[in-house]
């Protein structure tokens, strides 16, 4: 499936490359207690540019993507939500460590907010870096709609750089009005790759390119809230460090192959020294998909004389969050077997909409991503550190999330896996195991499921019970 491009909706007429300006969103409206006001809704915004119609979305604030959230470390979030959707939903913060009863699963951690309804979530914020936020009720179809959001926490002392950008990839299958494709959960996705759309977003918006300037030295935040798509972008002309994954730092690297990926769900830290003269223009390019490659956008250098001669000489290395060391030596092993679709061992109670995986044999139907049928299929004391190999038998890929608890990877098909990094979701090749390990610091019932969300939502879930 090519990507919709301006040039196939609007056919025989002129591309209009003019240079978007990615504006950063308007700050969240703060009201009363310092509370951030957010609600959830229909809305209608053009998504594929000037002189195309209008699409009809489910939105934060009425904007795609959502309010940028944004914090410093150790600062207390408070938002209150209202629901303004026609069915009810909950907002879950991807990747922050929040208390069990504000991680936004229904029927787990708290009741879904039905149509009409409000919550007000409340949490302290322990880890800096770039998280998001999105629903955790009907997710295949609510995420799908455009209910996703920036959540960053600024570190207390940042590195420096002369500019802090964020890029929340979105991933729409458009009819040819641009309005959304219908067959949500369709199990030609569900037991294949997820529904992987045909126009890709940036901030919400088909970008022709983004505009910087020669010299510059960019901090540039890559958000993947994609139901399924995976990413692998290509800066040309560019030598991009990768310097948080997750929201987690890491030791400053290049990505491997020049490549960096982002499964559904993940994100990644960058900085960029554009390194490219005035009025030049370099590609960036999606190529993860054999033979689809396509360009996501345009690093577009203005006129300007360069910023800086030379890059600039500042450190990039982020200081690391608190969080709690795994301890081997001391850790219980259970490991998480994924199996099912299309090609693969099919669970026997697979029916003509599912289940089509599942995870130690288990394949949970929860309704609508909520976890309250489900019974642990881990169960782990408070302070335990845990090891898991996530051993992959099927044919596709699977960005395997845990709630609550960010993991250590530490090995990839049984190789010590580089920089250990820190991650709230491991991506899976087909074959592929991956061992993890983290703290079971809080107690509680946390999800952990596929985050292409035909999967999750066609058995790729389970609960993993922490007990006080
Ligand atoms: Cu971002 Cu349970 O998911
Ligand atoms: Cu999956």
């Amino acid at each position: 499936m090519l990507p919709l491009t301006r040039r196939t909706l609007l056919t025989g007429s002129a591309l209009l490359a003019g240079a978007a300006l990615l504006s950063r969103a308007a700050p969240a409206a703060v009201g009363q207690g310092g509370a951030v006001r957010l609600s959830a809704g229909p809305a209608r915004v053009n998504l594929v540019g000037k002189g195309f119609p209008d699409t009809a979305v489910w939105a934060y604030d009425g904007r795609i993507p959502g309010p940028e959230l944004r914090f410093r470390q150790g600062d207390t979030a408070r938002i209150a939500f209202a629901n303004t959707l026609p069915e009810p939903t909950t907002i879950h913060w991807h990747g922050l460590r929040v208390p069990n009863a504000m991680d936004g699963v229904p029927g787990l951690s708290q009741p879904p907010v039905p149509a009409g309804g409000r919550f007000d979530y409340e949490f302290p914020l322990k880890d800096a870096g770039t998280f998001w936020y999105h629903p955790h009720v009907n997710s295949g179809v609510q995420v799908a709609h455009g209910l996703t959001g920036a959540f960053i926490v600024e570190e207390r002392e940042p590195i420096r750089v002369d500019r802090d950008l964020l890029w929340l990839l979105g991933d729409w299958r458009l009819t040819k009005e641009a309005e959304l494709a219908g067959g949500f959960g369709h199990p030609m996705d569900a037991t294949h790759a997820g529904r992987i759309g045909n126009t890709v977003t940036i901030n919400g918006a088909v970008r022709d390119s983004v505009p910087v300037r020669a010299g510059e030295r960019v901090r540039l935040r890559l958000i993947n809230a994609a139901n399924a798509r995976v990413f692998a972008l290509d800066f040309q002309g560019h030598a991009p460090q990768v310097i948080a994954l997750d929201g987690q730092p890491v030791t400053p690297h290049a990505p491997p192959d020049g490549k960096v990926v982002l499964g559904p769900g993940q994100r990644a830290d960058l900085v960029i020294d554009m390194a490219g003269k005035p009025g030049e223009g370099f590609d960036v390019v999606d190529g993860f998909y054999p033979r689809m490659a396509y360009r996501l956008t345009r690093l577009s250098y203005s006129g300007e004389a360069p910023l800086r001669d030379s890059p600039l000489d500042a450190p990039i290395a982020l200081a690391a969050n608190p969080l709690p060391e795994p301890d081997l030596a001391g850790a219980v092993r259970q490991d998480v077997v994924l199996d099912g679709g299309m090609h693969g061992a099919m669970p026997k109670n697979a029916g003509p909409r599912g289940p089509f995986w599942a995870l130690n044999g288990v394949a949970a139907m929860g309704h609508q991503s909520m976890g309250h049928h489900l019974e642990p299929l881990i169960t782990v004391k408070r302070g335990q550190t845990q090891v898991t190999a996530f051993v992959n038998e099927t044919g596709w890929w699977h960005p395997m999330h845990l709630h609550g608890f960010p993991f250590r990877v530490l090995s990839r098909n049984g190789r010590p896996a580089e920089h250990r990094a820190w991650r709230d979701t491991v991506l899976l090749g087909p074959r592929e195991t991956a061992e993890i390990a983290f703290v079971a610091e809080e107690a509680g019932d946390w999800m952990l499921h596929c985050h292409v969300l035909e999967h999750q939502e066609t058995g790729m879930m389970a609960v993993l019970r922490v007990t006080a």
